[in-house]
């Protein structure tokens, strides 16, 4: 199962996490519900950071992709920094007991009381994405009589090759200073006092399959650093984004963390930078699987539908990107397979899981795992249709727990 990482297996028929039949969990704290497995998480963060190994490097953690308490927790414990890209985010790594000089500050509207409030917790650097930006940043510092370090995101102009929403490094894209303008930028900004101009930053878009547009772009990023050390600014380090994409599809391939990372090194040998990566999906997708129980099974004008406790409120991948996702029953029965579309009790006709999907020839009562959903899964859920937020549980080698209860109604109106 590519989809999933290795803790994830079928045991007597069971799909377990680790020596935990993921239909306990289910039966005990309900469904729908998302589960992770805590030996993925950090096996993938060891990947990039032993890879890594023999140049100076800091792998951040997109904290966007999960930003649960107890994930963060074991990757800060791992040694990872963080990305963020908001004031909440960095709450939430703080709390975790993240350490604030391992963190960089993401983002392309960033506003006045973030950028306060990272000055104030002290976090390794911020990316910015303008001239507006540099000069708020450096009027901030200056009241704070501190000096922010600073990298440039950078707009390389590469095509990321992937869904559109999530391709970013386009010169018609909002992201980042265009590479052909970013060197007039940085001369500019050397005139603001409480600026350290340190680093140069990219992300190109996320979900990709081959690292060759994310070669290109570094190659771009060396090109410029050399430009602007030759000018005189110190560049001490690069920092590549997040990007890295995951297998969600039986039989499809994804490039390896190992083979990034080796890419990686080989190209910063004898360049006195330090290099930088903000992986968000790569460390946590199949790391989790989101379980739910099937309704009904009913038929329109011979169409096959399995309606499920599971919807958008909980996954909105399959509604926002035609994002596939594998779903496989946590107990395999004799039933054979069935050609179905896999829907939740939201009213909206977007409100699908899996379209016109040869899958398991389920029952009512039965449960299912949607897999590769430990990235942008929970943490883009909302409450639409009233319906609250699941429970997340976390897999270790002791056992399971929950790491954040279902909601109760009386949260849905908690302040109103
Ligand atoms: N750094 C920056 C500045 C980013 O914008 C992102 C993701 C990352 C790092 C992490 O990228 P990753 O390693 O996860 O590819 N909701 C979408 C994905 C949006 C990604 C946004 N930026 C999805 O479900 O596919």
């Amino acid at each position: 199962m590519n989809f999933l990482g290795n803790s994830f297996s079928y045991q007597d028929g069971q799909l377990c996490c680790g020596k935990v039949a993921l239909a306990d969990i289910a039966e005990s704290a309900g469904t729908p519900i998302y589960v992770y497995s805590a030996r993925d998480i950090t096996a993938a963060f060891h990947a990039y950071d032993e890879g890594l190994a023999a140049i100076p490097h800091k792998v951040c953690y997109a904290v966007k992709a999960n930003g649960n308490l107890s994930v963060l927790r074991l990757l800060a414990a791992a040694g990872a920094g963080f990305d963020i890209v908001s004031g909440g985010e960095l709450f939430r790594v703080l709390k975790a007991g993240g350490n604030p000089s391992g963190v960089v500050f993401s983002g392309v509207g960033k506003t006045a009381e973030e950028v306060d409030y990272a000055l104030r917790m002290g976090i390794h650097s911020f990316n910015c994405e303008s001239e507006a930006e540099l000069a708020l940043i450096d009027a901030k510092a200056s009241r704070l009589g501190k000096t922010a370090s600073i990298s440039i995101r950078v707009n390389p102009d590469v095509d990321a090759a992937t869904h559109p929403y999530i391709s970013t490094g386009l010169r018609q894209h909002k992201f980042g200073v265009d590479i052909a303008e970013v060197e007039g930028v940085y001369q500019r900004a050397r005139a603001l006092r409480h600026l350290s101009l340190d680093g140069v930053s990219c992300h190109i878009g996320s979900q990709l399959l081959s690292t060759a547009p994310l070669l290109d772009s570094m190659d771009k990023l060396f090109g410029l650093v050399e430009r602007l050390r030759g000018a005189g600014i110190a560049i001490t380090h690069l920092d590549l984004g997040g990007g890295l994409g995951v297998a969600y599809q039986a039989g499809q391939k994804a490039a390896e963390i190992s083979t990034y990372v080796a890419q990686l090194t080989e190209r910063m040998a004898g360049r006195d930078l330090k290099l930088m990566l903000e992986p968000g999906r790569s460390l946590v997708a199949t790391a989790g699987v989101l379980l739910t129980r099937v309704l009904y099974r009913k038929q329109n004008n011979g169409k096959e539908f399995v309606v499920v406790d599971a919807s958008m409120t909980e996954l909105i991948r399959p509604a926002l990107y035609q994002a596939h996702h594998e779903i496989i029953p946590l107990r395999k029965t004799a039933l054979g397979t069935i050609k179905a579309d896999v829907v939740g009790p939201v009213c909206e006709t977007g409100d699908f899981l899996a379209r016109d999907r040869e899958m398991a020839n389920v029952l009512p009562g039965d449960m299912l795992a949607v897999c590769t959903t430990g990235a942008y899964g929970m943490v883009a859920s909302s409450n639409y249709n009233a319906r609250p937020r699941p429970a997340e549980i976390l897999v270790d080698d002791t056992g399971w727990r929950i790491v954040r209860p279902r909601e109760t109604f009386d949260d849905l109106i908690r302040g109103e």
